[in-house]
């Protein structure tokens, strides 16, 4: 959507460097297979680029040129292996083409059906999907819209072909989370 596009390169822009990697990211990445790793959303880049400083090959997808430029430079200079693709992930047919990944993460978005029902079919068998995001709690806190939170448990039986690995809900500096670990079933 061209709204969001705007709203987010009009942020983007506005930021320098990159914040540390996610916290549930490094609570639970070695459990991820190693190879390659589809960053949802990846905005300017803080996960992608520290897993692709662990070594992994990493395809960072945006709405925001503006992000994804970011995350391009900040590869090029310190020789790192990742590819950017703009995308509406509203619209998200495309990244079939590009899969399958060894690991998918998703970190502080949350996906329509369409794009959530292609999360199987993304994943080699054995393969993760990571998912942390803000919950209903930080509605009250701070305003965050409620179509975009995660809800109690919501996702938990949700796929069919992915076993449920991890599911918590917490706190951290920067809000309330709840943090998935699923696994390709072999199926
Ligand atoms: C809260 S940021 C999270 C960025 C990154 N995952 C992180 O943890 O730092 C949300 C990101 O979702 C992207 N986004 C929002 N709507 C989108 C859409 N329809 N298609 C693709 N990306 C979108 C924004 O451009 C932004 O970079």
């Amino acid at each position: 959507m061209i709204a969001d596009q705007t709203k987010w390169n009009e942020r983007h822009a506005g930021r320098t460097g990159h914040h540390p990697a996610d916290t549930y990211l490094l609570k639970m990445q070695h459990h991820l297979k190693p190879g390659r790793l589809l960053d949802i959303a990846s905005g300017r880049g803080r996960n992608g680029l520290h897993l692709a400083k662990s070594g992994y090959d990493v395809l960072a997808v945006d709405i925001s040129n503006i992000g994804l430029e970011a995350i391009q430079d900040a590869a090029n200079l310190n020789n790192l292996n990742i590819k950017t693709l703009l995308l509406d992930l509203d619209h998200p047919q495309a990244l079939m083409s590009d899969g399958p990944f060894d690991n998918v993460i998703i970190i502080n978005f949350k996906p329509l059906k369409n794009l959530l029902d292609l999360m199987p079919d993304l994943l080699v068998a054995g393969g993760k999907l990571l998912w942390c995001s803000f919950n209903e709690l930080q509605i009250d806190v701070s305003g965050f819209n409620p179509d975009k939170a995660l809800y109690p448990a919501e996702f938990v039986s949700h796929f069919k072909k992915l076993n449920l690995i991890d599911y918590c809900r917490f706190e951290d500096a920067s809000g309330h989370r709840d943090g998935y670990l699923f696994e390709r079933n072999s199926v």
